[in-house]
């Protein structure tokens, strides 16, 4: 099974704010979808309150050290590796740990690839950041860039990264 990584940051790294993502991008929601539907998407419980609600099409698994944590439509875990056993238990070819920031360093260090949507815009006030992409790890392998529509912040790069 390959452990990707889905992620939206700014130049300056910030990837949240608030708890939320300080951006409309609709492109990279879109993106999103088509790179996550059907696979097990792993993320931390603070991005899943972000999102309130399990992603369709996907089997969510929520990772919090609370040992009752509960919700409906997804799987709990108390940690990133019992997430991925969970997804393995499933027969997946591919597991996406979609944030935050935790869940990404430490992915960061297992990950076979990293989708990330580099957004061409300095984010002022974030609070929550994507730890550097060390290019001596990382190589883009694809990369093109997209030009905003009417529903989308800033302009943007699609970028795939596979490790050296
Ligand atoms: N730009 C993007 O692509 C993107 C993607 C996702 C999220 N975000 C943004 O990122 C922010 C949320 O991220 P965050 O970093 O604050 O929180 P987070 O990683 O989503 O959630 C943190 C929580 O997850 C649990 N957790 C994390 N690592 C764990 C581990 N190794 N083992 C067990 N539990 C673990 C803990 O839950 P408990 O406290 O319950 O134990 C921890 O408090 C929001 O602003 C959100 O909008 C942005």
């Amino acid at each position: 099974m390959i452990i990707t990584i889905h992620v939206a940051a700014a130049r300056n790294g910030v990837i949240g704010k608030n708890g939320t993502m300080p951006w409309h991008q609709s492109s990279d929601l879109k993106r999103f979808k088509a790179e996550t539907f059907g696979k097990p998407v792993i993320m931390g419980r603070r991005t899943y309150e972000s999102i309130g609600r399990a992603l369709p099409g996907r089997l969510n698994i929520v990772v919090s050290r609370k040992p009752d944590f509960a919700a409906e439509g997804v799987e709990h875990a108390t940690s990133l590796e019992a997430a991925l056993d969970k997804a393995r238990a499933t027969g997946a070819q591919q597991a996406c740990v979609i944030g935050g920031a935790a869940l990404y360093a430490e992915a960061m260090d297992i990950a076979d690839r990293l989708h990330v949507t580099h957004l061409e815009a300095e984010i002022a006030d974030g609070d929550t950041f994507l730890k550097a992409i060390d290019p001596t790890v990382w190589k883009v392998i694809e990369e093109h860039r997209v030009d905003p529509d009417e529903k989308d912040d800033y302009p943007m790069r699609f970028t795939v990264y596979a490790r050296k």
